[in-house]
């Protein structure tokens, strides 16, 4: 039997956040240049997001540039970004046909301009579809989302608008960028890395974590299958007991 049909789609996670990760080493153990592993990295992003959809995901995350990568050689960032603006056009038709809402996370004001204008288009476009919500963070960091929430709530409390004594974490959660999405319950890190990257701190608070060897271009729909399976294998317990959640 395939993954796929082992999979329960009554207990499939709501939430799947994906950390990208190898497309470089990918490259490299070809002999070409990162950019190449960039270009096939899409592909996978395009069978992973297909996949999810099929089966009913809600919502999927993807770690797409982090506010660190900024970082990078230059050559580096703007292809990445000049990938972004490209993959948008040519999937937009794809994402209507699939009924996929596209969302971004992140400082997107740092994006180059033509780059940030393509991409709230390509949101605004598909904001009437009623899919699977694909949210790309883009410009990410955990750290400074959970420092703007802080900065809003101060703001509010200082204009009056709230109390110090009103904000609790359901409040302070609504202040993240992902104010509104469900907490992820799965997260997936490709390329053998065991590391959070300041992905999703606060979210992924009672996430499973899921970590493959795979890089990233190599990880396509039934490795997001066997990611599901071994997910719905765990026992879920939010701190309870075993014999509390059975
Ligand atoms: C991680 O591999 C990947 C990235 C930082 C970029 C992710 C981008 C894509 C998959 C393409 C663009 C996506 C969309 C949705 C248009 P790495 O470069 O860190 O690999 P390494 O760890 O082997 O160096």
């Amino acid at each position: 039997m395939s993954y796929k049909d082992q999979i329960d789609l009554q207990k499939l996670p709501r939430h799947i956040a994906v950390i990208m990760d190898g497309n470089g080493r990918w490259a490299k153990g070809k002999g070409k240049l990162r950019v190449f592993g960039h270009h096939n990295g899409v592909l996978s992003v395009r069978d992973v997001v297909e996949a999810a959809g099929e089966l009913g995901v809600q919502y999927l995350t993807l770690y797409t540039f982090s506010a660190e990568n900024w970082n990078r050689p230059k050559l580096e960032v703007t292809a990445i970004m000049e990938l972004l603006i490209s993959t948008l056009n040519k999937e937009i038709a794809k994402l209507m046909n699939n009924n996929v809402r596209l969302n971004a996370i992140g400082d997107l004001d740092k994006l180059p301009g033509k780059c940030h204008k393509e991409l709230l288009g390509a949101i605004e476009k598909t904001s009437a579809n009623t899919g699977l919500v694909l949210t790309l963070a883009l410009s990410y960091g955990s750290r400074n989302e959970i420092v703007h929430a802080a900065q809003r709530l101060a703001a509010k409390v200082q204009s009056g608008e709230l109390q110090p004594h009103n904000i609790d974490e359901q409040l302070f959660e609504d202040n993240l960028y992902t104010g509104g999405m469900p907490n992820p319950e799965l997260l997936i890190r490709t390329s053998g890395e065991y590391r959070i990257s300041n992905y999703l701190l606060w979210q992924i608070a009672y996430a499973e974590l899921y970590f493959t060897q795979k890089l990233w271009p190599d990880f396509r729909r039934e490795d997001l299958f066997e990611a599901i399976l071994d997910y719905q294998k765990r026992e879920r317990r939010f701190g309870k007991t075993s014999e509390q959640v059975n």
